[in-house]
């Protein structure tokens, strides 16, 4: 294992003042996001819809790496002159790829397992020949009175941590993603709650990477933000939830990890640059944390521009500076400068923001 390199481009991806771009979308889910603005789920309009966010002039200032789905890593765009990887790589911006292969129901409590171990070795080798040189595993967990189970936890961190040690051995840089969700139907557990899962779950998760050799200085954690669920009726306000994030990382996250990166889970889009913003002015005034926190972001990056372009070619423009946009925001709050007066207008010369 080439543990110098895993950490190079670890602490490449988690840069001051950026974050990632969580494209990577399944056939399905794209498909949704096609559909929200009227669009046929085809093989070109995929490739129509990552191109507009991938060929963003001046998005590399804030985008580090984006995470890909399969078809993508190896597509070319529209233009037809270069790989999405390759233009990525020319950018500097380094291409990654989602590597699971999705969840299916495996206990009685109705939870899920992720699946993708069978073959990955050899996966692995084929995306670093097309250019990936960081990876994503995504694992779900319910939140009530009596789950996340053990049994789930269990599993789940075991095959998370297995993936990370072949994504190392392959030379590529696992995101290991324990995601609590806050958005599943009838979500409705508390702050606390979510608090007590993520802590239970995250250090279940650590003892398993270090079972299995993990090296935890190539390796980013995406975690959820200690919040409640949509359902849930006590509400807390932005500082309860950076406060409680940040209390739940310093309990559960191992000090050698390279970065933590959020993802949205379906917050609003300036919800989670105000949390982000929030937790690293936190971690400022507790004089720094030992990982870096950042952004990997789907929804929370890409919903507002995905609105504005509809699939218009006379709103690419637009769309392309509302995704600039929210990078930039995001990019902001990772150093704790977001204050929500930058939101007027867009970038592309006309920002507010500047
Ligand atoms: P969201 O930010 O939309 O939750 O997506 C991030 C992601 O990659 C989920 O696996």
């Amino acid at each position: 294992m080439d543990k110098a390199a895993l950490k190079t481009t670890a602490d490449n991806l988690v840069k001051s003042g950026k974050g990632i771009l969580a494209a990577d979308e399944s056939t399905g889910t794209a498909g949704k996001r096609l559909a929200s603005i009227g669009m046929d789920n085809t093989e070109d309009n995929r490739r129509a819809m990552r191109d507009m966010f991938f060929s963003t002039s001046g998005a590399a200032e804030y985008i580090s790496g984006v995470i890909l789905f399969e078809e993508t890593l190896g597509q070319d765009r529209v233009d037809g002159k270069h790989s999405f990887a390759t233009d990525m790589m020319a950018h500097g911006v380094i291409p990654g790829i989602k590597v699971d292969k999705g969840l299916e129901d495996a206990f009685e409590t109705g939870e899920k397992v992720t699946n993708g171990l069978d073959g990955l070795p050899e996966r692995l080798a084929g995306y670093y020949q097309q250019g990936a040189r960081f990876a994503k595993w995504r694992s779900v967990f319910s939140i009530t009175d009596t789950l996340p189970s053990a049994a789930c936890i269990a599993e789940n961190c075991d095959r998370l941590a297995r993936y990370a040690k072949m994504c190392q051995e392959a030379a590529i840089v696992p995101i290991v993603e324990p995601e609590m969700l806050m958005d599943a139907s009838g979500a409705g557990h508390t702050i606390d709650q979510a608090y007590a899962a993520t802590v239970r779950v995250h250090k279940a998760l650590f003892k398993k990477l270090e079972e299995h050799g993990v090296y935890l200085g190539g390796v980013l954690l995406k975690p959820s933000m200690v919040i409640e669920g949509h359902a849930c009726d006590v509400c807390t306000t932005t500082n309860d939830v950076a406060e409680m994030t940040v209390k739940c990382l310093k309990e559960s996250v191992p000090a050698d990890v390279a970065g933590v990166v959020f993802l949205s889970g379906g917050q609003a889009d300036t919800q989670a640059t105000e949390h982000l913003n929030i937790m690293n002015q936190i971690a400022e005034k507790q004089g720094g944390l030992p990982w870096p926190l950042s952004f990997s972001y789907g929804r929370a990056l890409q919903g507002e521009a995905l609105r504005a372009w509809g699939g218009r070619e006379d709103a690419l423009e637009n769309a392309r500076a509302t995704f600039l946009h929210r990078a930039k925001m995001n990019s902001l709050a990772t150093k704790g400068l977001y204050t929500a007066d930058k939101e007027d207008g867009l970038c592309l010369g006309k920002c507010a923001c500047a």
